[in-house]
């Protein structure tokens, strides 16, 4: 085979400028703390200012010549996994790689019973979730997928790049390219550090490509995740919620006022992890390390002025602890186990169950979540693409510090409503800024 340096240098610049454009008469504030449907004054008639989400889309078709093949291998939760491929796929066309499937693990993210665990125990990842061929022909002119490696090297495992001890803002052609080159199959995960910054732009855009125009849920998970959409009544409200005993104990905080069996459970996944005491406690907590409650969750909507009648969607994993602090105010609480059919839902696995969250919640009419993780970033991303604005994070170190100043009850409130319709209006955390540029006017 002759290998002809041949570019098919075929530039598509193509801009597709969303303009949100988002009016009210007023910017209300929260005058009655239990308004049931004062439509008016919720935090999202807000009058956002002017959003101009702009999308560079470059397609440089992939060389004629590959420079080896790169599975990029997934870890930890669906998103996290999710957001990994997505640089991983802009790597592999910095490198002029042609991309194998990835590795998807299942995840340890949520604690699942061991009888899913070991129905699963073959899981395959990928494949199980997205839909392999609409993502090969949606990347087709932004670098090459391949099903199935030549025969010289199927039978091979692929060379283990580490990226991890990589520090700083390596450069992955320089450290990278060398064992691609001598392997010819290599598999990585992208490192944390160094990600996109200084990409070309047809890595970039084939980056943005894989993540929000290349990933579709495979057919049977796409039936049922519509399924569960329409089960939802409307209009609705995700809500990403976390306050899982893991992630409590890992926070380090403590709580008052939580039930026994809730404290058992975090201190049986303590560990080594001792919660903080004392000043340190405090400090921690107004740094906003500390998850939010369900209770405390249930006091920012209500400062917010979201009425308590509103239909929430729990976008969330099995095990969170508490949710009476929520559901005994906001009483129209919706979850997958009680809309999806037992034998729907005994079948599934975390990164399935995750999907069907970022489904629902990227096609609801509001998200709200109580953490920044993974999820809350792609989901508030896809969203933005979308045109849909109303996007709100709960800002967990004003509420510290607001709660913590003795101030009287209705200060608080006011001072709550005041920082999130800044973040609102601000669009914090609306985007990613890779893929968009995003001006407030
Ligand atoms: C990859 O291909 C582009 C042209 O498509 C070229 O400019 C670049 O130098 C190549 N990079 C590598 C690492 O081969
Ligand atoms: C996981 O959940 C099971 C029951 O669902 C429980 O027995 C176990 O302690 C949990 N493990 C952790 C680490 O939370
Ligand atoms: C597990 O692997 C066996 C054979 O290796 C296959 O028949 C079965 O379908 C697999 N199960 C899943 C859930 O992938
Ligand atoms: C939530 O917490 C507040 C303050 O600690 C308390 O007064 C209230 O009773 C709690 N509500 C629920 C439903 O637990």
């Amino acid at each position: 085979m002759a290998a002809k340096p041949l570019f098919r240098s075929l530039i598509i610049i193509s801009s597709l400028v969303v303009l949100v454009f988002l009016f009210s008469p007023s910017v209300p504030s929260p005058t009655t703390f239990t308004s049931q449907d004062s439509s008016s004054s919720h935090i999202w008639s807000v009058r956002r200012m002017t959003l101009v989400f702009v999308e560079i889309a470059a397609a440089l078709l992939p060389a004629q010549t590959s420079n080896g093949y790169i599975r990029v291998d997934c870890y930890g939760g669906l998103n996290q996994m999710r957001r990994d491929f997505c640089d991983g796929v802009g790597i592999a066309r910095l490198l002029n790689a042609t991309l194998v499937l990835p590795k998807f693990e299942v995840a340890a993210y949520w604690n699942e019973s061991r009888r899913l665990i070991l129905r699963v125990s073959n899981f395959s990842g990928f494949a199980d979730v997205f839909d392999v061929d609409y993502f090969i022909h949606q990347m087709k002119d932004f670098v090459s997928v391949v099903k199935v490696l030549p025969a010289e090297l199927a039978s091979k495992e692929p060379f283990r790049v580490d990226c991890s001890k990589r520090k700083g803002h390596f450069d992955y052609v320089e450290s990278i390219l060398p064992s691609l080159l001598e392997h010819r199959y290599i598999s990585m995960t992208p490192a944390m550090s160094q990600r996109r910054d200084r990409y070309p732009l047809y890595a970039k855009a084939a980056l943005c490509q894989a993540c929000y125009s290349a990933l579709r849920l495979t057919k049977s998970l796409q039936e049922k995740a519509s399924e569960l959409l329409d089960a939802i009544p409307k209009p609705f409200m995700s809500l990403h919620l976390r306050f899982e005993p893991d992630m409590v104990a890992y926070s380090q905080c403590q709580y008052s006022g939580l039930s026994d069996t809730s404290m058992e459970a975090i201190e049986a996944a303590r560990g080594d992890r001792k919660p903080w005491t004392g000043e340190t406690a405090r400090i921690w907590r107004n740094r906003g390390r500390c998850p939010l409650t369900p209770n405390e969750t249930a006091f920012i909507f209500q400062a917010l002025s979201i009425p308590t009648n509103t239909n929430i969607y729990l976008a969330a994993g099995d095990g969170l602890m508490e949710m009476e602090g929520l559901t005994s105010i906001y009483t129209n609480v919706y979850t997958k186990s009680e809309l999806l059919s037992d034998q729907d839902f005994s079948i599934m696995h975390g990164n399935t169950k995750a999907a069907l969250d970022y489904y629902v919640s990227i096609n609801s009419d509001s998200y709200i979540a109580t953490y920044f993780g993974n999820m809350d970033k792609m989901v508030a991303a896809m969203r933005a693409f979308k045109g849909l604005y109303k996007t709100l994070f709960l800002n967990r170190r004003a509420f510290a510090e607001l709660t913590s100043q003795g101030l009287e009850l209705e200060a608080v409130v006011r001072a709550l409503w005041k920082v999130h319709k800044e973040d609102f209006i601000m669009g914090r955390g609306s985007a990613l800024p890779d893929c968009f540029c995003e001006y407030s006017l």
